[in-house]
Formats: C-alpha cells, structure tokens, sequence
C-alpha cells in the first residue's frame, strides 16, 4: 500500500490514538503499562477485565466487563477503541487470545498488541527451543489473516527485577541461601527489561504520531512499526555482572556465596525432562538457561538494535533495579510462583 500521510486525511482525522484498552489492568506488567499511559494524559483507557476479577484499576480507567464464553461482550467492550493492549496471565487458556483479536477485528480495532513481551523477535530457534515462537506467530497471522487489525510486538525480554527475584529457576539467584547458578560460564550479556521501561515503552509506542504528516516528516510513527516488533531494554548484562551489582546492594563479599556452574544445554535439557513429567517449573528452567546460551542469543540490542531513543526511554542504573530485586526476594507475597 502506498505511504499514507496525515495531511492527506479527511477533514477531522486524528493523528493520535485517544482511546485505548487493555486486557490485565491489574496485571504485573499491565499496571505499569496503565500507570504510564495515565502519566502521558494522551488517551483515555479501558480495561477490559472478567467478571469476577480481583484486579483493581486506578482511578481514571473506565472498566469494561467481559466474558471469554460470551464473544459479543468482547465486541461491545471494544468499541471505540483504537489499540487493544493483551497482558494476559501464562495461565490463562490460549484461546482467550484468539477470542481478543477476533473481537478486535469484529470492532474494527487497528492496532493490536498481542501478549509477546519477550526475547527478540526474529530468531526462530529460540522461539522453537523456548516453545514460546511458534505460537506467538500463530497469534499473529491470525491477526494479518483477518485484515483489519495491525499488529505491534514488544521484545523487552526478561523483566530484570522480577526475574532475578522470582525464582531460582529465573536469573538462578536463590537469596534466601546466597546460592547461584552460573549457565556454563555466567558471563553470557542478554538484554533485560525492568517493569517501569517496559510501560513506558508501550505508553510511548501508542503516544507516537500514526501517520507521518507528510512526505518531509521523518519523525518516528506508529505506522512505521506496523506488524513489526519494538526492542526495547533497561540492561544488557550477565549472571557475572548481576552477581557483582547483588554485592554492591548488598555489601556483601563474593565468599558468602555459593556459585555453582551448570553445562547450559545440560540444564536445557533437565528443563525438559521437568517439564515433561509434569513440574512446570521445568519450563521456566528451558526459557531462561536457553536465552544464556553463550552463542549470544539473548543479545538482541547487538544484533537488530533498540528503539529505547525512538520511544524516549531513560537510561536506567542497574544497582537501584537489583535493590528492588533484593527487597522482592525478601517479600514474597507478590510471586505467582509461590
Ligand atoms: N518478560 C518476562 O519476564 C515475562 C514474565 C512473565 C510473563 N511474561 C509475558 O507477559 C504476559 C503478561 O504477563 P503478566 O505476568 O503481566 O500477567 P498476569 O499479571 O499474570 O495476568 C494479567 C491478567 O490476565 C488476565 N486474565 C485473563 N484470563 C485469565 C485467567 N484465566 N487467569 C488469570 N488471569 C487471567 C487477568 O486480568 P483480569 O483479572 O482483569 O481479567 C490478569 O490480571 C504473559 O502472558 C507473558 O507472555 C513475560
């Protein structure tokens, strides 16, 4: 299709979305997206949420009910509204996703942002070995298939405080008994996101003009990222390297910690073998040693580059995002994983 641009449009046309919905309100990126949005003070927000939801929306968010059995309530709570944003739990049944786009095509939605939030987008061993991309995919061809949606994906990979505080079987850092596994050698660099960039980044991404407003304006679009993916990242750091900032935090010493090294296809492959006889924790195992692999894999801002500038993201400091790690793995109350 040829380059549209704003100055071309009908008398009335916005160039900026004003109404925008979300699906996980409540959710632990979700509400980070939310708050974001609310702080730019460009759109108005829906949240789309279950009946009996417990999630709470902050003030300024207009609630909408839905039923995943009923498809009409989704198209009703839909209308009017320019980009749906998907933050749906891992636990939710995947079809909840399909019903989503297909009620956002029945309400002529544009933009969609289907529920990816990980590793980078163009690597398709890694979306295989994490069984995580084909799926992914599946979500959106379905949305290019049905033709009245656009899709935008966000890579921010791991999210870095909840990761290094969720789970041994994350980041490898267990607190409680300063142990750490090192995947081979620990010092593979993968690109990490913190909670707040990544609202942020997807506050931002909706906040960008749609259209170019004519042929000279080379500002960035929404359009511009049409059906395509925005990398975005706090950190670009190792096992080695959160180890040492857990220290500085901590002003702990190097010998209070047990460091174990674990082969990282060894462990791939035992994250299968958990998976397989049924403990889900298994899974968490594979996707986090697979992203490690010391072939760089994790490392997305080498190989295709981020549009933190693009989305006016801020420079971040490692160490203040390891406290709030630490201060996590103190208090529990906040993990789904137990
Ligand atoms: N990068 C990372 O480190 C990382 C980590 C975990 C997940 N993720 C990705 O991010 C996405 C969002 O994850 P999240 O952790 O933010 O989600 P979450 O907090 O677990 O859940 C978000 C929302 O999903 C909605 N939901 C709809 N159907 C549900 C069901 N049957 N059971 C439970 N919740 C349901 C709930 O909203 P209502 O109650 O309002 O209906 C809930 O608040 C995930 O799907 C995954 O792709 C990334």
């Amino acid at each position: 299709m040829a380059q549209q641009y704003a100055s071309k449009q009908p008398q009335g046309y916005s160039n900026y979305l004003k109404t925008v919905a979300i699906v996980g309100v409540g959710g632990q990126v979700g509400k980070h997206i939310v708050e974001n949005i609310l702080k730019n003070g460009k759109q108005n927000v829906i949240a789309l949420t279950r009946a009996d939801s417990k999630s709470a929306a902050p003030a300024g968010v207009e609630v909408r009910k839905i039923d995943y059995d009923n498809q009409q309530t989704i198209v009703d709570a839909l209308q009017g509204v320019e980009a749906l944003i998907i933050t749906m739990a891992v636990t939710a049944p995947p079809e909840q996703q399909t019903k989503l786009i297909d009620a956002a095509a029945a309400a002529s939605v544009p933009w969609v942002l289907p529920n990816e939030y990980g590793a980078a987008s163009n690597n398709e061993q890694l979306g295989k070995d994490t069984m995580l991309g084909p799926k992914a995919q599946g979500y959106r061809t379905h949305i290019e298939e049905l033709g009245e949606s656009s899709w935008i994906g966000v890579a921010c990979s791991f999210w870095y405080e909840y990761s290094l505080a969720v789970s041994p079987e994350a980041y490898g850092f267990d607190f409680a008994k300063k142990e750490v596994t090192f995947f081979g050698e620990g010092t593979a660099k993968i690109n990490t996101s913190t909670w707040p960039q990544t609202g942020r980044a997807v506050a931002n991404l909706l906040a960008l003009k749609v259209l170019p407003e004519d042929e000279h304006d080379k500002a960035p679009t929404l359009t511009g990222f049409k059906n395509r993916f925005i990398h975005v990242s706090s950190f670009l750091v190792s096992q080695r390297d959160m180890l040492d900032s857990v220290l500085r935090v901590t002003g702990g010493k190097e010998g209070d910690w047990k460091i174990t090294h674990e082969d990282c296809e060894e462990r791939y492959k035992s994250g299968v073998e958990m998976l397989q006889s049924g403990n889900r924790m298994g899974f968490v195992r594979l996707l986090y040693t697979r992203v490690f692999y010391p072939n760089g894999d994790g490392n997305y801002e080498d190989k295709i580059g981020l549009d933190n500038e693009v989305l006016g993201l801020p420079k971040e400091d490692l160490d203040e995002w390891t406290k709030v790690a630490t201060d996590m793995a103190a208090d529990r109350s906040w993990s789904q994983l137990g």
